[in-house]
């Protein structure tokens, strides 16, 4: 099974088993990472941002426009930032590393 490896607020790297054709987010939230998805996966919120590792970058799937709307509002956005929940764990994707920031906007956008 591929993994994730978390670093998390407090420079802590969490290696995780996961599961394909979960999204980052919810592999997350199935081992308490805190990264706290306000919407669900909806994309409604910035509260998924993760920072993913350069050399992992480019190998995602490009970001939809709504995602890169989305990811407008995120505090502390950088040039690797992603939101979790629209990273979808492959097989290729197997060691990715993704940063999760110490500051993200608490609180549901309302995009209307
Ligand atoms: S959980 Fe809200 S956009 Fe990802």
């Amino acid at each position: 099974m591929p993994k994730v490896i978390f670093i998390d607020q407090d420079e802590k790297r969490h290696e995780i088993d996961a599961p394909t054709g979960l999204s980052v987010l919810e592999i997350a939230h199935r081992h308490d990472i805190d990264l706290e998805g306000a919407c669900e996966g909806s994309l409604a919120c910035s509260t998924c941002h993760v920072i993913v590792d350069p050399e992992w970058y480019e190998l995602l799937q490009e970001a939809t426009e709504d995602e890169e709307d989305m990811l407008d509002l995120a505090f502390g956005l950088t040039r690797t930032s992603r939101l979790g929940c629209q990273i979808i764990m492959t097989d290729e994707l197997d060691g990715l590393v993704v940063r999760v920031p110490s500051v993200t906007r608490n609180m549901m956008i309302d995009k209307a």
